[in-house]
């Protein structure tokens, strides 16, 4: 953690210190913008607050038309994704004491996506490929009358990683492929595709793998990693990328 000492404030009655931080944010009001513009705000900040507080601070004292989207603040809604200083992260998950604050902190929205206003972009090209590589469970047949339809602890393992999944794009709107080619499922669709493809209960595995071999499927991935980097959930996505490729080869 860098901090600047001489903007160090110690609280007489915790003994704990706060800093001015900068942060610069990418605003865009498409009512009155042409362009989005950069605006900057100093914010005090305890090194535990997160860069969602700092999004709080701004808009419950300063600028109540600031706009973003988050709803838990703990890292399970994925409403938050958003680039902080270039990198794609949670705001919620985002401490200050694991950033530079010695320089200002930019935050702008996701890339890839349309933006609509300050850090919010349109979702839904995102959610159109997720159901395009229809992410729920499809079964041949049904299980015996008051059974569960019964798994190993092995087959549930192979597709346990992309389980985590929580749909924030953080991979999808890292991924330069998708930058470029609106068209691509990206790494999100893939990885809730792999979620079914492998689990042995389903039976559309097939149908999945054929979706995903289309020329805007898993061949458009170039390896690039960004996804995995980005993911607030530590998913292997290029893996599961990977294992979607191999199985639509092995067929
Ligand atoms: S794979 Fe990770 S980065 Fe991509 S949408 Fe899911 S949680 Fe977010
Ligand atoms: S607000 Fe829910 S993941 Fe950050």
């Amino acid at each position: 953690m860098t901090l600047v000492a001489e903007e160090a404030v110690v609280d007489s009655d915790t003994g704990i210190q706060s800093y001015l931080v900068t942060f610069i944010i990418r605003r865009f009001d498409p009512e009155q913008d042409a362009e989005p513009r950069w605006v900057d705000y100093d914010v005090e900040m305890y090194p535990t607050d997160r860069v969602l507080d700092a999004l709080h601070k701004i808009k419950w004292e300063v600028d109540g038309s600031l706009s973003f989207r988050r709803s838990c603040a703990h890292g399970i809604c994925g409403s938050d994704a958003m680039r902080i200083n270039g990198r794609n992260r949670l705001a919620c998950k985002t401490l200050i004491k694991d950033l530079d604050i010695s320089k200002p902190i930019y935050v702008e929205a996701i890339k890839g996506l349309p933006l609509e206003k300050d850090l919010i972009v349109d979702m839904e090209p995102f959610f159109a490929s997720y159901r395009e590589v229809q992410p729920f469970l499809i079964a041949g047949s049904a299980p015996e009358p008051g059974k569960e339809r019964v798994q190993s602890i092995t087959d549930r393992a192979i597709f346990d990683d992309t389980t985590k999944c929580i749909l924030c794009a953080a991979c999808t709107s890292s991924c330069p492929v998708f930058w470029t080619d609106g068209q691509y499922f990206g790494p999100a669709a893939i990885v809730n595709a792999h979620r079914f493809i492998f689990d042995s209960r389903d039976d559309a595995g097939d149908m999945r793998l054929d979706i995903l071999n289309d020329k805007e499927g898993v061949w458009r991935c170039r390896t690039t990693f960004n996804c995995t980097e980005a993911c607030p959930r530590g998913i292997e996505v290029t893996k599961a990328i990977a294992e979607v490729k191999q199985a639509v080869m092995r067929r």
